[in-house]
């Protein structure tokens, strides 16, 4: 089965064709990064009018590089949730056109729950036998996303009954880094670059001990408000009457900042996670427990080690961490879940909303 995945939801406008669930055919992304650049951020209005534009092009080129015509296509899917609404709103209107123009099914997905499906995907040439089967024993499974809209942990019953366990009470860990970077003058998009400082050589990233969040002692929520502003102290001073400056900012001292910030936030991930593991018992103890990731921070280096670490560690886990090409926004991603909703019956009609928020 054919499936085309449109996204929209915020500035990347992509689509891709994945055969049956799992093989990537072709997945174009057009990233708005230089339009949004000046501003630090990303411009709603900016955005749905840059999707106008590029939808088009980038559905075609798409169709193009799987080597297939649109009537080819077994169902178009698109992200309708959440995200920004007039960006949202772009995706949803062309897949809605496309899907009644052929008379093939439309499936809403929600874009939160498939950044978990991105560590599944493969690409075409891949051998599908060797990649790990998702059967039923694969569940119940735990869920981690973690992007710049999104920071949650989730129970994954199947690819349909997925509950949410835990959210961010404030920033979004991807918004978190984006912010840390504006803080010590890093150029957008802040996560990656931020990341690329942290890496620098001869970096201390024991220099602060800055805090992390736990709250409540069972708590799988999270909170990077908190790092945030003790990184803003750390670089530019603690304000008020019993304020303290702060050291001049060497290039050097950026570098250590930016190691130490990432630390605190990957670290903060990893404890949640491990309490997360807690309430996830395995349905069949023979069978290793399973943890879907995605979204755009496990593109981070550091967050991939410590993740790949875990795995590897007395808990002895199935990681699905997606390839870096699935790590941020992409349509593969839409389509192959949509695989899943399409056999268990789910589909959409020509009443798909575009939803800001998330199906929790
Ligand atoms: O999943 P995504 O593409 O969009 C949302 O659904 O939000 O995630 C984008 C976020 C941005 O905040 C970006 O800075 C962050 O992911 N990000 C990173 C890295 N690569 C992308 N954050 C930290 N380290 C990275 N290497
Ligand atoms: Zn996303």
């Amino acid at each position: 089965m054919l499936i085309l995945g449109l996204e929209t939801s915020c500035d990347e406008t992509a689509a891709a064709v994945v055969a049956d669930g799992r093989r990537v055919l072709s997945n174009v992304v057009a990233s708005q990064y230089e339009l949004h650049e000046e501003y630090a951020g990303v411009v709603p209005e900016i955005a749905s009018r840059a999707h106008v534009e590029k939808i088009l092009p980038v559905i075609r080129e798409s169709l193009a590089q799987a080597g297939i015509g649109l009537g080819m296509i077994d169902a178009i899917a698109v992200g309708n949730r959440p995200g920004l609404i007039g960006s949202l709103l772009v995706g949803v209107a062309a897949a809605k056109s496309i899907a009644w123009s052929l008379g093939k099914p439309l499936v809403g997905v929600d874009h939160v729950h498939a950044h978990l499906y991105s560590g599944v995907l493969i690409d075409e040439g891949s051998d599908v036998s060797t990649s790990r089967a998702i059967v039923a024993s694969t569940f119940p499974a735990l869920g981690l996303v973690v992007s710049g809209g999104h920071t949650s942990l989730y129970r994954l019953d199947s690819w349909i009954r997925i509950t949410r366990l835990g959210a961010t009470i404030d920033d979004a860990l991807g918004e978190a880094f984006d912010k840390a970077a504006i803080i010590l003058g890093l150029p957008h998009p802040g996560g990656p670059n931020l990341d690329k400082l942290a890496d620098s050589a001869g970096v201390n990233d024991r220099l602060v001990q800055f805090p992390l969040s736990r709250l409540s002692p069972s708590s799988l929520d999270f909170s990077f408000s908190g790092l945030k502003t003790a990184l803003l102290y750390e670089a530019n001073g603690v304000p008020g009457p019993k304020g303290k400056p702060a050291p001049a900012m060497t290039a050097a001292r950026k570098a250590d900042l930016a190691a130490c910030f990432r630390r605190a936030a990957v670290d903060t991930i990893l404890l949640k996670m491990k309490r997360a593991l807690a309430t996830v018992p395995a349905a069949d103890k023979s069978v290793r427990r399973t943890v879907f990731c995605g979204g755009g921070v496990t593109a981070n280096r550091l967050l991939r080690q410590e993740l790949q670490a875990l795995a590897r560690g007395p808990d002895d886990l199935h990681l699905h961490l997606p390839p870096m090409r699935f790590c941020t926004d992409n349509a593969a991603m839409i389509a192959g879940l949509a695989h899943e909703l399409l056999s268990a019956g789910i589909v959409s009609d020509m009443t798909l909303q575009a939803t800001p928020t998330t199906s929790l």
